[in-house]
């Protein structure tokens, strides 16, 4: 089998028309529409009815109310676990046994809870194991602002600006790991629950979603050396990636990198200059090293600069993640029920040949 490739990379798995990654012109948009067309003028909870139901009209419900049963405020490891008991505590059906509509309910009730157990779950690692009541979680008028309601029990406007900017960013991106993980499970049909807590295990790993929780010590550091240059030199001597760069589809910038930096600008984050002093080092050393393969700022590192001015602490980044993408796993998902087929792809095998255990070859 010759045409096996490390990783899928190239490889076609799906056909979509959920978003359009724009590999050289250096966009994204969301069954045809710029992301630049969306961040700012809709909130984040209606692009999610555009990515799920193509509809700027349709929004992600407000989560319902849940106890979640054991929070450890671990977020990934807290969402995963929490969604996945969904199933159970809801009683979803399988995919292959619900209607699209209902799988549809299935997934908007499911993404909302999900960011409210992130929120709980960030209030358990701040201390705090009463919830905010009700009423305080009411008064936020967008899922950004509810979301920070239910953690902390005040939403800064700046901080609701910074998170709803980086959901929107970042809620879907074609068939990544996590999304295809989504996929996989849902191709099986199984539930929404399911599908949904195997695609947040897959993200919660450094090289899909948790990149930006490494770029703030980074800054920290390179701010406290002082000397970027140097820093990039180090690093990469030794070996090392530098977190926020590089990207399977973008050849060109990633626009996405592009807003966040403008809204990290906009917003008056404190560590911007660093930021574009260590970009610039490590653009030109990357380039040096590797002339064959363009390796751009990608979409986590000013994530976790923007992320920053809402004061998200590192380790909840992948969790934040996790938030955003609800929209593009949900959507994924119906799409892989009305569409899809069972994923069943081939291995090649390349251990040892037929041998006995007594010592002797097999003779079969
Ligand atoms: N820093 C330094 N070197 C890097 C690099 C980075 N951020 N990204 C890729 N490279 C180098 C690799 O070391 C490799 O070099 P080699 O051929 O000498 O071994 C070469 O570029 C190709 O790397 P590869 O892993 O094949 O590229 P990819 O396109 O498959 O990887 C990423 C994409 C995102 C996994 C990769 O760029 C990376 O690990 N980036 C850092 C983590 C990150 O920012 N993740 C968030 C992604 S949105």
């Amino acid at each position: 089998m010759s045409d096996f490739k490390a990783g899928l990379e190239g490889v076609v798995a799906v056909e979509t028309e959920i978003a359009e990654p724009d590999r050289e012109g250096g966009s994204l948009r969301y069954r045809g529409i710029d992301i630049e067309e969306l961040v700012g003028h809709y909130p984040y909870e209606r692009v999610w009815g555009l990515l799920v139901d193509d509809d700027l009209d349709s929004a992600m419900p407000d989560p319902e109310r849940s106890e979640p049963a054991a929070l450890t405020g671990n977020a990934p490891s807290d969402l995963q676990a929490e969604t996945a008991r969904l199933s159970g505590t809801w009683k979803l059906g399988k995919l292959n046994e619900i209607s699209d509509e209902q799988a549809r309910e299935d997934l908007g009730r499911l993404s909302a809870q999900m960011m409210a157990i992130v929120a709980r779950s960030a209030r358990v690692a701040d201390g705090h194991t009463d919830p905010v009541p009700d009423d305080v979680v009411a008064k936020g008028k967008t899922a950004a602002e509810k979301f920070l309601l239910r953690w902390r029990g005040e939403a800064d406007p700046k901080h609701a600006k910074a998170i709803d900017t980086y959901w929107i960013c970042t809620a879907e991106h074609g068939l990544n790991a996590s999304t295809f993980a989504a996929r996989i499970v849902a191709s099986t049909g199984a539930d929404c629950g399911a599908a949904l807590s195997s695609a947040v295990g897959a993200l919660s790993g450094p090289l899909h979603g948790g990149a930006p929780a490494y770029v703030k010590p980074m800054l920290e550091e390179v701010a406290a050396m002082g000397d970027p240059q140097r820093w990039v030199k180090d690093a990469l001597d030794a070996g090392k990636r530098i977190m926020g760069f590089g990207h399977r589809i973008y050849r060109a910038e990633d626009p996405r990198s592009r807003i966040l930096k403008e809204t990290a600008k906009d917003l008056g984050s404190p560590q911007v200059e660093i930021a574009e002093r260590l970009e610039a080092a490590a653009l030109t050393a990357l380039e040096e090293r590797h002339p064959e393969r363009p390796l751009r700022t990608n979409v986590e590192y000013y994530s976790a600069v923007v992320l920053d001015i809402a004061e998200i602490p590192p380790p909840l980044a992948p969790a934040m993640f996790a938030c955003s993408r609800v929209a593009g796993w949900s959507a994924h998902i119906l799409e892989q029920k009305r569409t899809g087929r069972l994923f069943r792809p081939n291995a090649r095998y390349v251990g040892p040949p037929p041998r006995s255990l007594n010592g002797d070859q097999a003779t079969s």
